[in-house]
């Protein structure tokens, strides 16, 4: 009995192909334009990924800021971010994003992150000294921009170090400029 049920059970079974719904997203990605076809539930790393343009993937739920590019100019974990959501948009990945100032700084203070935890974090941190440097001038400041970061290996001491060096070198040259310091607040929640 058991048998025959198991030979009907092979005889029946058979694969249905579903068409998954998709979504064209077009994309300047670092400057260049690109038209990506992408399933409904992708998100904007997958695209990025498809685009050749990949951003490390951590977490893929929002918590470890490795993903993390600019989209229309404000800081976003890509994980978290449907791509249908961003047709039409500019996203710069840590290749144009991050500024050569705070990498030198970072290098020279010997916070060389890792490949997962780097790209996003000099993305969010060159984009807090563009629009607010002042802001960043106190390490409590830039601990508390760090949160949504996450360094496995908890090298952090580095980075609050040579980001406040930086934010205290563009004040300076501001100065010089007899420009007043840019003290803006940086809103930004790095999330969509
Ligand atoms: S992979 Fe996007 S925040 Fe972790
Ligand atoms: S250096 Fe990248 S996770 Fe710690």
């Amino acid at each position: 009995m058991t048998d025959a049920i198991m030979t009907d059970a092979t005889m029946t079974t058979a694969t249905t192909a579903v068409a998954e719904p998709g979504v064209t997203v077009r994309l300047e990605i670092d400057g260049t334009g690109h038209a990506l076809e992408a399933p409904l539930c992708a998100s904007l790393l997958d695209v990025l990924d498809e685009a050749g343009a990949p951003v490390p993937a951590g977490c893929r739920a929002g918590n470890c800021g490795s993903c993390v590019v600019l989209l229309d100019a404000s800081p976003v974990p890509a994980c978290l971010v449907p791509a249908g959501r961003a047709d039409g948009a500019a996203v710069a990945t840590a290749r144009t994003a991050a500024d050569p100032a705070l990498v030198a700084r970072l290098a020279a203070a010997g916070a060389t992150q890792c490949g997962y935890c780097s790209p996003g974090l000099v993305v969010a941190l060159s984009h807090a000294l563009r629009v607010a440097p002042a802001a960043l001038a106190h390490p409590d400041a830039v601990r508390e921009r760090l949160v949504g970061h996450l360094c496995r290996c908890t090298g952090y001491a580095a980075i609050v170090s040579a980001v406040v060096a930086t934010a205290a070198a563009m004040a300076d040259a501001e100065a010089e400029a007899g420009r007043p310091p840019l003290a803006g607040t940086d809103t930004t929640l790095d999330r969509p």
